[in-house]
């Protein structure tokens, strides 16, 4: 059900939906005015949501993490993925990007996302984060584990519930855990320079972070560094595929490659929807929202609300301007959008030119990740000529 896709009832900007006891904001002014105020609306969502708290796994997940403590946890790492310190790793992007495809030269047809969009983003965040990318099938295995079994957002669930929904998912966040709790074990005792070392020595308010900080934090990096930009790789070279006359646009004017990534972000966003919770009684889009209520805060049908794009339904490689809401917005906006930026520029731009035949496989056609949490491609064969 890609309900995020729908775009902006023009009557209902924001609706609570009983079925899940949640308001789903579905305006783009709307989702702004949620993201920006983080009074009003805090990203613990496991305030509203007490059966999905797993203090053990949450603690130091920045994406949950309110004012003031958010920001000084985001400050240890911010300065790794400025655009600027992002730029330095353009030539390895291309290194990583080139031998991935050295290993389908020559090949009638390949699969996209295991044998590229896949191993790319997590070759690049697990040399960031200081742990072995050749461990990236492990990796692989608890993402699935983890996206696979996930329960929905509702606020009628039980514990007893999620934990059975859950099911293995919760033994991979567990395995994931482990592994990077000796990895970080093993930087205390030796140093380098990666961002784990940066993590296990960085103090806030004068006392380093406890080893569940470092975990979850690194954690964070390094799923948040590799699925989503997974995802738009797939989905970019999808879109094109889907809208032939855009993708010859782009053919006759290649410069067009960073805007059509970005209109991808917009038309198919990877991270379709955030939550939050209201703190206080307040009111948004005609509605009342009472206290500790969860939204969810639908970027994806944001970034078509036809009030701030013009055509909102049609992919337009050349979009301008294009305020879409695919990083986030306000203070949570997406730490790592520089780094998936450049790897997506990078990546399809080397595609393009080694494979400029690429398309989509008529008799074999693409899959979808099965989560309402994740929007795009999970499987996308290919053919080269
Ligand atoms: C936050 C999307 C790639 C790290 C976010 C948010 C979105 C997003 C929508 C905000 C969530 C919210 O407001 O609740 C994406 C997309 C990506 C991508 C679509 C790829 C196409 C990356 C990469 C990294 C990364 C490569 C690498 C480190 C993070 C982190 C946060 C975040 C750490 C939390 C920031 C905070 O809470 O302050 N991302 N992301 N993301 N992203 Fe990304």
């Amino acid at each position: 059900d890609h309900f995020w896709l729908r775009g902006r009832d023009p009557e209902q900007p924001v609706r609570f939906d009983e079925g899940t006891g949640t308001w789903h904001v579905y305006g783009y002014d709307e989702c702004v005015e949620v993201l920006s105020d983080t009074k009003a609306f805090s990203a613990d969502i496991t305030r509203a949501l007490p059966e999905l708290a797993t203090p053990e796994f949450d603690d130091g997940n920045l994406l949950r993490m309110d004012p003031p403590d958010h920001g000084k946890l985001r400050k240890l790492v911010s300065s790794a993925f400025t655009p600027r310190v992002v730029a330095d790793l353009e030539p390895r992007i291309r290194d990583i990007t080139h031998e991935l495809l050295d290993a389908v030269e020559g090949k009638d047809r390949f699969e996209l996302v295991t044998d590229l969009a896949y191993p790319l983003p997590v070759i690049v965040i697990a040399e960031l984060l200081g742990v072995p990318a050749s461990d990236r099938d492990l990796f692989r295995g608890w993402v699935d584990g983890l996206f696979e079994n996930r329960p929905g957002v509702s606020v009628h669930q039980t514990r007893e519930e999620v934990e059975e929904l859950m099911g293995s998912g919760l033994d991979s966040v567990r395995q994931m855990w482990d592994y990077l709790a000796e990895h970080a074990a093993e930087r205390r005792r030796r140093p380098r320079q990666d961002l784990l070392t940066k993590l296990v020595n960085a103090e806030v308010d004068g006392q380093r972070l406890s080893e569940t900080q470092v975990v979850n934090f690194a954690n964070l990096l390094l799923l948040a560094g590799h699925i989503t930009t997974t995802l738009l790789l797939g989905n970019t070279v999808l879109c094109l595929d889907a809208h032939p006359d855009q993708a010859a646009r782009l053919r006759e004017d290649p410069s067009l490659l960073p805007s059509a990534i970005e209109e991808t972000l917009r038309f198919l966003s990877p991270f379709p929807w955030s939550g939050r919770v209201a703190t206080e009684e307040v009111e948004l889009g005609g509605c009342r929202i009472g206290r500790d209520q969860l939204l969810m805060v639908m970027q994806g049908a944001a970034n078509r609300d036809g009030r701030r794009f013009a055509d909102p339904h049609a992919f337009d490689v050349a979009r301008d301007p294009n305020p879409h809401l695919g990083f986030g917005r306000g203070i949570h906006f997406c730490l790592g959008a520089p780094l998936a930026r450049l790897e997506a520029r990078v990546a399809l731009g080397i595609l393009r030119d080694r494979l400029p035949d690429l398309r989509t496989d008529p008799d074999d056609p693409a899959t979808f990740m099965a989560t309402t949490d994740m929007a795009g491609v999970k499987v996308l064969p290919v053919l080269t000529r």
